[in-house]
């Protein structure tokens, strides 16, 4: 893919995190044989969590009763391991899942990309509904973190995305206006509304899924980080 005129004029690079830099089913995939029957159970586990995850930040955003990501990850992963499982597994089996989040495998590419976006000048940071404990670890893990120059955690404004406050602490916290920004998220809700914000927007369409009917369109889809620098 060749140079994008949207992106004309970037000057910082913002990542979601869980699902884009950080592949969230490395958790159940690190704990598979601990799983009673792993083919019939890990994988169906993996998809229930994620899919309730999310959908417990929006629930409480719309309550306005926040508890950081951490609890709502771990709320989220009793849920589904007691719908796959009739119970919370054999002991040790939730508290690994838990502790897997922390140490969650970076997609191949993404020291790589982060290095090149880095020697061309251009800021990185992190955007992401994570705690900032949880980021600091994962990050840490992954050598991710050596590549950012900031982490910056939804704790800071007490509100899930896509709240617009949210996007608009990168905006504050990196002093760059957002038409200067390019946000990148693999959750196409995340994109779609960090579009609708004023980001310029590379939607990671990691597993091939269909767009958002919602407002904001993403100024480009791509397959993964590899074919961003490209875009810039
Ligand atoms: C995040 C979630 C949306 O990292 O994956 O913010």
């Amino acid at each position: 893919m060749s140079v994008n005129p949207s992106f004309a004029g970037i000057k910082a690079c913002v990542f979601d995190a869980y699902g884009t830099l950080f592949d969230v089913h490395s958790a159940v995939a690190q704990c598979r044989s601990q799983f009673p029957d792993p083919d019939k159970q890990a994988d169906k586990t993996s998809e229930i969590w994620r899919a309730k995850q999310l959908q417990y930040t929006w629930l409480r955003a719309l309550q306005n009763r926040h508890l950081d990501f951490w609890q709502v990850t771990s709320d989220a992963l009793d849920f589904s391991l007691e719908s796959v499982l009739g119970n919370l597994g054999p002991a040790g089996l939730r508290d690994a899942l838990l502790n897997s989040y922390l140490t969650l495998d970076a997609y191949p590419e993404v020291l790589g990309v982060l290095q090149n976006l880095r020697d061309r000048g251009l800021k990185t940071a992190i955007l992401s509904n994570g705690s900032p404990d949880m980021l600091e670890r994962v990050c840490e893990k992954s050598g991710v973190g050596d590549l950012m120059d900031a982490i910056l955690s939804v704790e800071d404004v007490g509100i899930y995305k896509p709240h617009p406050s949210v996007y608009q602490l990168a905006v504050d916290r990196l002093g760059i206006h957002a038409d200067h920004i390019s946000f990148q998220s693999s959750n196409a809700w995340d994109a779609t509304a960090a579009s609708a914000f004023g980001f310029k927007v590379a939607w990671i369409n990691r597993f091939s899924q269909a767009p958002e009917r919602l407002p904001g369109k993403p100024d480009a889809e791509i397959r993964t980080l590899d074919e961003l620098p490209p875009l810039l």
